[in-house]
């Protein structure tokens, strides 16, 4: 974290004439410029942290690939994502690896296609997937033993796909099976591995191979589903059970944008549900409950909580779970599964007095953000508490960001928030897990050095009935 002097040096993000502005400075902490490299393929997160913890604006140097640049501030956060929007497009990189899906479109095609897709995503109409999302998790966690050591990355992997295929696709997933999708899904993150990211997209790197073979693979099951839903698809949210046949529906009773729904774009936008929804669900749940584990008394709370309910979850007790929704925040904020969201400028930029030329790469750095004392007290502590009172009407708004923010921001939240607390409530409710890995020095977790924020494979929970 900064010192109080530094503090002194952030102006929080007065926009000044970009053309006269000295370019964002190397941070003084990260070594020679030339090592930058090094310390980013090896450590991303660690790396951008780290000089961040300097100045809220800081440029790190990629050898051949030029340079990329971090903001840590959240006013640079709301101009990247709302204010100055238009000066801050997508990467090149994720267009080329997800196409015309909403993730990664831009201007009026992305309108286009948010307008359609939004009202399928509201807080109302992702609760019709409440009843399946819990049957998938109760089928999954049937399968628990008293004393089974889980490595609980792997099992939410699953479980996040049992539920965005069935909810999703329409497509139940066989528990021990579909292997070929289930791994095809995890593929879609290779795209981003630090080892392929820095060179020219033409490079077939191992990685790039394997996520075209699974991309290939989802595109084509999202084929035959096409297939098999054509002719009679419901036009009622209420009806449908799941999101592709009411797409379907939309486009075959014409109630819909229908240019948005051709299959080529159904294509594109299944592959991105499935990437974006998948990985970002695994971490939060995984650190829910390492979190969970790590704090007796909050895990004591969140038990009592759960036990209270009347059977298994239902909607109608979503209210009551507090607790659980103040751990799912407070993981959120601590360990954000998007850690920075990638932009290009498209004009030259200044933050505190320093500019970022046309066309780099920036990183919003979210989890910077929202560790920042300057908006929260003990901020590297898991306290889901601190959101009892008026924390959230008093913070920033864009200090808390695990789901972007601006137009764009996550259209999966709803949906993530209702899975995140019904699977917490209807595990804990059965299961206590503990934690059988090992945190650093600092009482963190093991994290891999990925693009998004994950759990080291391997590391292991201890299940005990309850
Ligand atoms: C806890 C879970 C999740 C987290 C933390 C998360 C985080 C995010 C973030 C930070 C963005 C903004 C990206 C940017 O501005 O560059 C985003 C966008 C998006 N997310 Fe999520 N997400 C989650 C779950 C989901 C789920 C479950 C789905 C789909 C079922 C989903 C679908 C999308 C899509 C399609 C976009 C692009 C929206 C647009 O550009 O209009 N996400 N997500």
């Amino acid at each position: 974290m900064a010192s109080d002097a530094d503090q002194g040096a952030r102006s929080g993000g007065v926009t000044e004439s970009p053309t006269d502005a000295p370019l964002a400075p190397y941070p003084p902490n990260c070594g020679p410029p030339w090592l930058h490299f090094v310390h980013q393929m090896r450590e991303p997160l660690a790396f951008a942290e780290e000089a961040l913890a300097t100045r809220d604006v800081v440029r790190m140097n990629l050898l051949g690939n030029g340079d990329i640049y971090g903001v840590g501030h959240p006013d640079h956060a709301k101009r990247v994502l709302l204010t100055e929007r238009e000066q801050f497009r997508k990467t090149e990189d994720f267009r080329i690896a997800f196409g015309e899906g909403l993730l990664t479109v831009e201007g009026e095609e992305w309108q286009r296609q948010r307008d359609v897709l939004q009202p399928l995503f509201t807080r109302d109409s992702v609760m019709d997937y409440a009843d399946g999302m819990v049957e998938q998790v109760q089928r999954r966690i049937d399968r628990w033993r008293d004393g089974d050591r889980l490595d609980l990355q792997a099992e939410f992997t699953d479980l996040a796909l049992d539920v965005l295929f069935a909810t999703v696709l329409g497509r139940e997933l066989a528990l021990d099976g579909d292997r070929e999708l289930r791994e095809s899904a995890a593929h879609l993150h290779d795209w981003f591995k630090p080892t392929s990211y820095f060179l020219p997209e033409w490079v077939p790197t191992p990685a790039r191979r394997r996520f075209r073979a699974a991309k290939e693979t989802i595109r084509a099951e999202a084929d035959r589903l096409l297939a098999e839903k054509a002719g009679g698809g419901p036009t009622d949210p209420a009806a449908a059970e799941d999101l592709l046949s009411l797409l379907v529906g939309l486009r075959e009773a014409g109630v819909a944008d229908s240019a948005m729904l051709t299959d080529e774009r159904l294509r594109d936008q299944m592959v991105t549900m499935i990437f974006a929804g998948h990985d970002t669900t695994t971490t939060t749940l995984t650190f829910s409950f390492w979190a969970l584990a790590n704090n007796p008394e909050v895990r004591e709370r969140f038990h009592a909580e759960v036990d209270a309910l009347d059977g298994p979850p239902t909607l109608d007790e979503l209210a009551e779970l507090d607790v659980t929704e103040r751990v799912v925040t407070e993981t959120l904020r601590l360990y954000p599964p998007v850690h920075s969201l990638p932009r290009e400028t498209t004009t030259d930029v200044v933050f505190d007095g320093h500019r970022i030329p046309a066309d780099e790469r920036v990183l919003v750095g979210i989890r910077h953000v929202q560790r920042d004392p300057r908006f929260y007290d003990d901020p590297e502590q898991f306290r889901p508490s601190r959101w009892d009172g008026d924390l959230r009407s008093d913070l920033h708004d864009f200090a808390y960001a695990p789901f972007g923010g601006g137009p764009r921001i996550c259209i999966g939240r709803q949906f993530a928030l209702l899975e995140a607390k019904l699977t917490l409530a209807t595990i804990g409710q059965q299961y206590d897990l503990g934690w059988l890995g090992e945190n650093d020095a600092d009482g963190e977790p093991p994290v891999s050095p990925e693009m998004t924020l994950r759990m080291e494979p391997g590391q292991e929970f201890l299940v005990t009935e309850r």
